[in-house]
């Protein structure tokens, strides 16, 4: 595995298992395969109601809690002072653990500073070694550091091929925020794995459309996160540590950058609506 250094002195793994949308009675067997074949950081978060699977599998795992990276997320629903340090301790009893390596505030709506404020004190406690944010775009970012004392040490935003997202990149690498990537896949959706540029680099390194994508990330120096139930893809998936893709294929692959989102658009009154409707 290879891992990227955070502002405050910590590392991040370079590859993540995610367990958005896999179902509780899933959870379990999911994250012990996904710890079998070699991952070792899970990214969670309590809205993805499956905290407690994944605590589970840890323990089962008997893998020693420190070579585990575990990060989960504050929902909207928990925003504030006072709710997001009741709802990080949940999460801590959920996942069955005395800290977290990395807790962010998963959407920039509710009262976000408020939780930033509790974020940077569970930090100074020990209870959490790396804090920040999600979903920001740049102004919300650039806004939240010059608020607050301590700059988040990661953003995770949607990146994929479709939305290469190198304007914010641009601004985190600024700030010293680590750029982290949810959704490299964007689900497969618009033929993204037969993409003929993405079929062509995959075909010189013998490798396959969904691991070029991976390290793609890597070699822009983002830290990513990838999700599947199926234990033949869990292999694929993390066995892009042999190779490198040079800058002239990166520079191809922006060529399908379309901008935007596939799937959301922050800025969107029904996005806020609708994630202030859910209730965690
Ligand atoms: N911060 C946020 O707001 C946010 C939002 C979304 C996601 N995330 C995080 O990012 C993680 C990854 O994003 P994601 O779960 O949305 O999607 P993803 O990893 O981009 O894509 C997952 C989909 O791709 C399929 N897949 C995985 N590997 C494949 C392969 N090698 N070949 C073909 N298909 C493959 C999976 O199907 P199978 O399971 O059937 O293999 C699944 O349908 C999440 O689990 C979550 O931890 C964060």
């Amino acid at each position: 595995m290879e891992y990227f250094k955070l502002n405050n002195g910590e590392k991040i793994p370079a590859l993540s298992f995610g367990v958005y949308e896999i179902k509780q009675r899933k959870t379990k067997k999911a994250v012990l395969e996904a710890l079998k074949v070699g991952y070792r950081s899970i990214d969670n978060a309590q809205v993805y109601y499956n905290e407690k699977e994944v605590g589970d599998a840890i323990k089962e795992s008997e893998i020693s809690r420190d070579e585990i990276f575990l990060t989960s997320k504050n929902w909207v629903s928990n925003a504030g002072y006072d709710k997001t340090i009741k709802a990080f301790n949940k999460s801590l009893e959920n996942l069955q653990t005395d800290y977290l390596d990395l807790f962010l505030i998963h959407e920039p709506f509710g009262d976000y500073y408020g939780s930033y404020r509790a974020l940077q004190d569970l930090q100074k406690e020990g209870k959490v070694l790396s804090i920040g944010v999600s979903n920001f775009n740049s102004a919300r970012l650039i806004d939240l550091v010059m608020n607050n004392d301590i700059v988040p040490q990661v953003n995770q935003v949607e990146t994929t091929p479709y939305f290469q997202q190198h304007e914010a990149n641009e601004y985190m690498d600024e700030l010293g925020v680590c750029h982290q990537a949810w959704g490299p896949f964007s689900e497969g959706i618009n033929n993204l794995f037969k993409n003929p540029i993405l079929v062509e680099i995959a075909e010189k390194y013998s490798k396959s459309t969904p691991q070029i994508i991976l390290r793609w990330l890597i070699d822009r120096d983002i830290p990513g996160i990838c999700r599947s139930v199926k234990k033949k893809r869990m292999l694929e998936n993390i066995d892009i540590f042999d190779f490198e893709l040079s800058n002239k294929e990166i520079k191809k692959i922006k060529e399908i950058d379309t901008g935007k989102s596939p799937f959301m658009d922050f800025d969107d009154p029904d996005t806020a609506k609708e994630l202030n409707e859910e209730i965690v």
